[in-house]
């Protein structure tokens, strides 16, 4: 411990400020306008629970629509010829993938079981990517060959895929995942930019797949950076490239990792100053305040992208198409929790009748999200410690609601849990929560359809 305090000192200077330089306050006055708009339209989430009970995972359809209208308009703005693709991983639910595709999109899988629901659908179009494709993927891939391209992650991968599209006689469209960073982790992703004019080279040979292009993918992206600075990375590549191979490159897909326009909310233990102080066994912070850090809107992303796209990858793959691949930015607001207080046993500890094994994570120690009781309704904040009911004590929804009061029996929702959570979702001591689809175009008051589906 020592030693690690006089580094830090070292490195900083004031281990004081060091560990107490924290990341931006999350604006009061826009905390409160996102808590309203729910309140106000609390008897449309909660209409249902004369049918169903809580935990409750509520899909909005609206809001499904609207996000992949808007993330559409964004890049069809900048760039004429542009593909998108939602990357189901981020959640998982059929009708999540149903209502989007009714809006245009193609679907991204990573699995075979991603696949399957795809084909269920009945996507006309689909890229199905991720590392360590099985035999039995990769044989339903080559069945599903008129509706997808298969991105490759390995030159194994490329051999496998050929053997099993010869044994049925198949073509199939591939594209090569670039791995973005060759260190660490990230590194199980595709094969090294400086691979590529090897890898070309051995697909030309594989008489049953015929390349069309290229993909990678960032994530975490609260910025175009990320993507902005691989885009001219690989422009240099592709430069390098014959050019009877460039005139094969029919897409660069640049994959998904928008951070949604509100920005990453934290609380003080998921800020850069609140990890310090844990990994000095210290207590994360007590000032219950809440953090934000900033991303920048769509638009933003789309026209760094598009201006990257045309100086670095048309000038040398002039008919590509530029793929996208959003999950968290198009449903990450589609989907709430509904919950309800089952005891409470202190004035400020109350349990919920949902644990966060509906998430999947010990999401909420460092997230942050209101806590919003429909049942008492009120634009302020109070401290209470909102628990699940899981017999563990990271079972944590939030340390604070907004309301009047809480009292058993009450409505709690949590709003906006849509992205990497119900995919995340466990069988873990409780039962899962139902999922119940509000009814389109429902205005506060009207009446909602009541569709309920089962949680396989
Ligand atoms: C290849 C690929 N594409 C797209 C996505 C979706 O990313 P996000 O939900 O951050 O947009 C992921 C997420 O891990 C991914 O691995």
């Amino acid at each position: 411990m020592t030693a690690t305090l006089f580094s830090i000192r070292s490195q900083s200077g004031d281990i004081r400020s060091f560990l107490n330089q924290n990341n931006p306050l999350m604006p009061e006055e826009e905390l409160q306008a996102f808590v309203k708009q729910f309140f106000r339209e609390k008897s449309r989430y909660t209409a249902c629970l004369d049918q169903h009970r809580t935990p409750l995972y509520l899909i909005d359809p609206d809001v499904l629509k609207k996000k992949s209208r808007l993330f559409q308009e964004a890049f069809g703005k900048e760039l004429g010829n542009v593909s998108f693709y939602y990357a189901v991983k981020s959640n998982n639910h059929p009708d999540v993938a149903r209502i989007l595709l009714q809006t245009g999109v193609g679907l991204d899988v990573s699995s075979g079981m991603e696949l399957e629901m795809a084909v269920s659908l009945n996507a006309p179009d689909v890229v199905f990517s991720g590392p360590g494709k099985t035999d039995e993927e990769l044989k339903l891939a080559v069945e599903e060959a008129d509706r997808l391209v298969v991105l490759i992650d390995s030159f194994s991968e490329l051999s496998r895929l050929q053997k099993i599209a010869a044994s049925q006689k198949k073509m199939v469209r591939i594209g090569v995942r670039l791995s973005t960073n060759p260190t660490g982790l990230w590194r199980k992703f595709g094969i090294l930019v400086e691979e590529l004019p090897q890898f070309l080279q051995k697909a030309c040979d594989c008489r049953n797949l015929r390349f069309q292009g290229l993909q990678f993918h960032s994530s975490w992206n609260l910025t175009p950076d990320a993507q902005v600075d691989f885009l001219e990375s690989l422009g240099r590549i592709i430069a390098q490239l014959p050019q009877q191979i460039q005139r094969q490159i029919q897409f660069v897909d640049i994959g998904g990792g928008f951070w949604p326009p509100q920005g990453e909310w934290l609380q003080e233990a998921g800020t850069q100053a609140g990890i310090r102080r844990m990994a000095l066994g210290l207590h994360p912070g007590k000032n219950k305040k809440h953090y934000r850090l900033p991303a920048l809107p769509i638009e933003e992303f789309a026209r760094h992208i598009s201006l990257a796209v045309k100086k670095h990858i048309f000038p040398h793959a002039p008919l590509c198409r530029i793929c996208c691949e959003p999950g968290r930015w198009l449903c990450n607001d589609a989907m709430h929790i509904l919950l309800s207080v089952v005891d409470k046993k202190g004035e400020d500890l109350v349990i919920t009748d949902g644990g966060t094994n509906a998430v999947g994570w010990e999401r909420f120690e460092t997230d942050y999200f209101p806590v919003l009781n429909f049942s008492r309704p009120a634009l302020t904040e109070k401290n209470c410690h909102i628990l699940g009911s899981l017999c563990t004590p990271h079972d944590i929804w939030g340390y604070n609601y907004w309301g009047e009061d809480i009292q058993p029996g009450d409505i709690l929702m949590i709003p906006t849990q849509g992205a990497y959570t119900y995919s995340l979702r466990q069988n873990f001591i409780k039962p899962l929560p139902e999922v119940f689809v509000l009814e389109e175009g429902a205005r506060v008051g009207s009446s909602i359809t009541k569709q309920l589906f089962s949680n396989q």
